[in-house]
């Protein structure tokens, strides 16, 4: 695999896009108290950012879905990680990094359904231009992606490259 050394979303343009999402949110869950659910590990530096840029007060917790090994989806969905925060009568904004095939989200919305929520909706990072096999409503999101393997920004190839500032596309090295 090799990292594309042109960002394909620089930390500029990130922090431009997550100040206008938190203005949105700010609006829509004025005095609601929501609670943001966090999906692990993806989306920790997204939510770390969007979370300051909120300015109506919130909580956080996190859930944690597995579906991918390397870089292909198993198709598989497993909760390892539950909220400790009670979800009832609550205002849940799940926070996903990316919306792929949107199994996992499909999963966590099934979970969350079943908590007895006051609303629930999706803000994911980034979205991807491909083919779903579970569509679900996502209210917010911050970028349109093209169909790539992406990395940076809390998202990860095998745990690496979360670290990296922006969004960098992980190519397949091609034989020669
Ligand atoms: P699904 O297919 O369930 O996938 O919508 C969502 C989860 O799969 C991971 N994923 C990626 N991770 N680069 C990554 O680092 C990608 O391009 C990518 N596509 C999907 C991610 O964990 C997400 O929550
Ligand atoms: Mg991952």
């Amino acid at each position: 695999m090799r990292l594309n050394p042109k960002p394909l979303i620089d930390a500029a343009t990130l922090s431009i896009r997550i100040r206008e999402l938190g203005a949105a949110l700010s609006r829509t869950y004025g005095g609601k108290h929501p609670l943001l659910l966090v999906t692990l590990k993806g989306a920790l530096y997204f939510a770390a950012d969007l979370s300051r840029a909120i300015t109506t007060p919130h909580q956080v917790d996190f859930i944690r879905a597995r579906s991918y090994a390397g870089d292909q989806s198993t198709g598989r969905v497993e909760i390892t990680h539950r909220p400790e925060i009670s979800l009832r009568d609550r205002h849940v904004l799940i926070l996903e990094d990316i919306y792929d095939t949107g199994q996992t989200l499909a999963a966590i919305l099934d979970m969350v359904g079943e908590e007895g929520v006051a609303s629930v909706a999706v803000c994911a990072l980034l979205v991807k231009d491909v083919a779903r096999v579970s569509a679900v409503d996502v209210a917010y999101k911050g970028f349109e992606i093209p169909n790539h393997f992406v990395v940076g920004y809390g998202l990860d190839y095998n745990e690496g490259y979360r670290e990296l500032p922006e969004i960098r596309i992980l190519e397949s090295e091609t034989l020669a």
